[in-house]
This record gives structure tokens, C-alpha cells and sequence, in this order.
């Protein structure tokens, strides 16, 4: 059986790619769990220099997989494989790079809001947070961290409406650097890589770590205050009947 999630190396960049693409690589537990393996040994291994994450098919990820929301562990646990990987994301001392195709939901827009740089292809990316159209609540302190990005007014219309934002859209906000042709994603973001990958590591390091000073309680905070909202919406009357009519729509 293929792995839902594929790691491999090139020099001094660490490439993560979903491998879901049946499920346009909907995040299971186990995917998290092997994301968050992928970035414990990145940060470990001295070699690597920048974490690139990817996704296999029609899309970066369609978020959170519905039906595991159903039936996973309570998503508020500390040892919960999806918050483990959004602290160990979060927390990342190397580079994190995104590259972003298709539609991209939930946790795959607000993820984005961890990485230093996002390439977007220009013709079919959309971004998605239909998390208050579940029933749900915002993740990953996307509710701390877009408003101060994109200004209060545009993080409503894009958490309280889901309505979503193309690749020049999000650009013009400041969550994407850079907008390429669909064909030209990956080579763009390996270049972007390996352009990060060959300036003064110790420098590059603590530039991100200057970058990040400050915000690391503030948004830590806000992921458990948010986890501990997210948890009790899991268990509305709205969330069961918005998942039920996804999987009903056929
Ligand atoms: N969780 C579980 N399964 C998912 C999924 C998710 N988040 N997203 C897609 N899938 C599954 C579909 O059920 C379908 O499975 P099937 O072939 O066994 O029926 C398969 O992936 C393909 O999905 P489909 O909707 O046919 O693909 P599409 O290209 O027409 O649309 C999306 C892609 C991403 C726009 C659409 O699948 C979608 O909206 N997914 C839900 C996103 C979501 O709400 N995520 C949660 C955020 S908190």
C-alpha cells in the first residue's frame, strides 16, 4: 500500500508530500502522526535546512478527514495527533515552505499561517475555511494570526463566510509570496528552497527565530483556547448534520 505521506531529501531540503490524493489528501490520524514524525526528524537532522510540504492529485489537502473528526480521540487531548503536529509546526525552528494547488480547506489554509513562504498556482488554487459552515471553530490560532495579517474585516469574510480566496486574492493579503503557473508549482517552490537552503544557516536560523520572537505565547495560548472550542463543537447537532450532507451529496 502507497503511504499517505512521503518524505524524501534533496540536499538540504527536506520535501513532505501528502499522499491521499483518492481523498485529495483529507488528513487522517495517522497522517498527522507521520507529519509530525517527518518535522521531530527534520528539526533533528542537522543536514536539513527547509521543510517543503506538497500534496499529491487535485489539491494541497481537503483539511481535517470528516469521518475522522467522528470517530478520533478528543481532539482537546494534549497527546492528539493533529495538535501535536500544529505545535510541532508552529514551533519549527528550520524553514517551512508551502507549496499550494487545487482547493485547499481548513487546517490547509491555516497552516499556512506557520510557514515563511507559500507558492501558489495561479489557475486552480482556492482557499477554504468553512470551519464556522461545519458547525465548527478556527484552528491552529488562525484566529489570532489572520486578522493580524489581513486586518479583522477580510479574516471575517474569510472564517465567518468561508468564502474563498484564489492564489492572487491571498497573495494581496500576504499569505502567499508567490503566484506560478499550475505546471511550474513545484519547480518554483524548490527553487524558492534551495535559494534559503544555500544562504548562512546560523544566520537563516536566527532570523526565523527573530521573525517569531514574541508571538510563540500568544499563539500558543490561542491553539488551546480554540482546541478547547473546537472540542465541544465537535459534539453539536450542527457539525453532525453539515458532515452528514457532505457524505449524503451523492
Ligand atoms: N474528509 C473525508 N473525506 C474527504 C474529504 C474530507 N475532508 N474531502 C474529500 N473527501 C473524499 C470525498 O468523500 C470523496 O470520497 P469518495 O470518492 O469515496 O466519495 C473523495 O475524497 C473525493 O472528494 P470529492 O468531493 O469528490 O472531490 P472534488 O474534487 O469534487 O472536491 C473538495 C474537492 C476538497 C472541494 C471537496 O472534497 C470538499 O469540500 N471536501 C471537504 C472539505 C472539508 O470540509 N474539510 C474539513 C475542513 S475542517
Amino acid at each position: 500500500m502507497s503511504q499517505p505521506v512521503i518524505v524524501t531529501h534533496r540536499d538540504a531540503v527536506c520535501e513532505v508530500r501528502l499522499n491521499r490524493p483518492e481523498k485529495r489528501n483529507a488528513l487522517t490520524l495517522d497522517m498527522y502522526r507521520a507529519l509530525a514524525e517527518a518535522i521531530a526528524a527534520a528539526e533533528a537532522d542537522e543536514r536539513v535546512r527547509v521543510v517543503l510540504l506538497s500534496g499529491e492529485g487535485a489539491c494541497f489537502t481537503a483539511g481535517n478527514d470528516l469521518k475522522d473528526f467522528l470517530s478520533g480521540p478528543p481532539i482537546d487531548d494534549p497527546a492528539h495527533p493533529t495538535g501535536r503536529f500544529v505545535r510541532a509546526v508552529a514551533a519549527m525552528s528550520k524553514v517551512l515552505i508551502a507549496a499550494v494547488h487545487g482547493p485547499t480547506v481548513g487546517l490547509g489554509v491555516t497552516l499556512l499561517l506557520h510557514c515563511d513562504l507559500v507558492v501558489a498556482a495561479e489557475r486552480s488554487t482556492k482557499l477554504v475555511a468553512p470551519f464556522v459552515r461545519l458547525g465548527l471553530v478556527p484552528e491552529a490560532a488562525s484566529t489570532l494570526l489572520l486578522p493580524r495579517l489581513m486586518g479583522h474585516q477580510r479574516a471575517a469574510e474569510l472564517l465567518l463566510l468561508g468564502e474563498p480566496l484564489d492564489a492572487p486574492a491571498a497573495r494581496a493579503c500576504g499569505l502567499v509570496n508567490r503566484v506560478v503557473d499550475d505546471e511550474g508549482l513545484m519547480e518554483e517552490a524548490r527553487t524558492l528552497a534551495k535559494a534559503v537552503a544555500c544562504q548562512p544557516a546560523q544566520a537563516v536560523r536566527a532570523t526565523k527565530r527573530l521573525l517569531r520572537f514574541g508571538r510563540t505565547d500568544d499563539v500558543a495560548g490561542r491553539m488551546e483556547e480554540e482546541l478547547r472550542e473546537f472540542a465541544e463543537r465537535l459534539k453539536s447537532e450542527e457539525f453532525a448534520s453539515a458532515v452528514q450532507a457532505f457524505f449524503a451529496r451523492r
